[in-house]
């Protein structure tokens, strides 16, 4: 039997949420950003990704969660784990964390049907000065973007906040992947791209739900897709870095629903 939702879709296709919504994305984001806190201090040197994967299964299983990503277009991990040049969805397995690795763990739940979708750096062992700005450059550059939500503004606005503020600091935005609506999908309209021109994009509406995820690059923004199909890699090599948040569109602004219960987001030193 199909559920009925109230709520609309605007022209471009983005869903219009009601009010009572919200406390399903709370739910699914506040899961998913405890899973993140949690996964920390087992991010050291000599730990592999695949056995953190397991863990963060682990987790979801015992929250009696749904992970969103086992299964989906033939995924089979709970998390993507992506390490130093590895842009996104770096296939957990027998990788070695060595001291000063960077990465990337992206976790996707499913509470009650609702999707929690969030993502933060970690670093095994020390973190190199480059490294670090580069975290804390992505970082700031989410935040910027969601300081942009606000009914009014435009899915332009928010990527143009990002892109100025990256490259402002001498790094680049990757072009080939980005945010999206979510909510009870995984994915749906619109893309939330991490550049663009302001003003440029559909409106913003109260009850709109979805991720900003910027990757951000120390050097080129170019990327290409390993022939696993999954891992994507900048093609100079350089490093990369992001956070993703999934947010909802209140009166006056943005309803952070991945939020830290921690209060972490610096990488953990281990
Ligand atoms: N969580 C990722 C996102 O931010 C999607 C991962 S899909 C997977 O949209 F299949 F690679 F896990
Ligand atoms: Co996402
Ligand atoms: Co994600």
């Amino acid at each position: 039997m199909q559920t009925k939702h109230n709520g609309r879709t605007t022209r471009d296709g983005i869903r219009i949420h009601e009010a009572a919504d919200f406390a399903g994305m709370q739910k699914a984001g506040a899961l998913a950003a405890r899973i993140l806190d949690d996964i920390a201090p087992h991010v050291t040197v000599g730990q592999t990704t695949g056995a953190l994967d397991a863990m963060i299964e682990g987790m979801v299983n015992d929250a009696g969660a749904t992970s969103a990503t086992i299964g989906y277009k033939g995924y089979r991990h709970a998390s993507c784990i992506s390490v130093n040049h590895v842009v996104c969805h770096g296939i957990p397995g027998d990788k070695v964390l060595k001291d000063g690795d960077i990465l990337n763990i992206d976790v996707t739940v499913i509470v009650d049907g609702w999707f929690g979708d969030t993502s933060r750096m970690y670093v095994a062992g020390n973190l190199g000065r480059k490294a670090e700005r580069l975290i804390q450059v992505t970082h700031d550059a989410l935040m910027i973007g969601i300081e942009a939500v606000r009914p009014g503004k435009t899915f332009g606005d928010i990527g143009h906040a990002i892109q100025a503020y990256a490259e402002g600091h001498r790094m680049s935005v990757v072009r080939d992947f980005c945010g999206h609506g979510l909510g009870r999908v995984f994915h749906a309209p619109p893309n939330v791209v991490h550049f663009g021109r302001p003003g440029s994009g559909p409106m913003l509406e109260e009850g709109m739900f979805f991720t900003i995820e910027p990757m951000i690059n120390l050097g080129r923004p170019d990327v290409k897709t390993l022939a696993d199909d999954w891992t994507a890699v900048t093609r100079d090599k350089s490093l990369s870095a992001q956070f993703e948040h999934s947010v909802g569109v209140t009166a006056d602004g943005a309803e952070v629903f991945t939020k830290s219960p921690g209060g972490i987001f610096n990488p953990t030193r281990a």
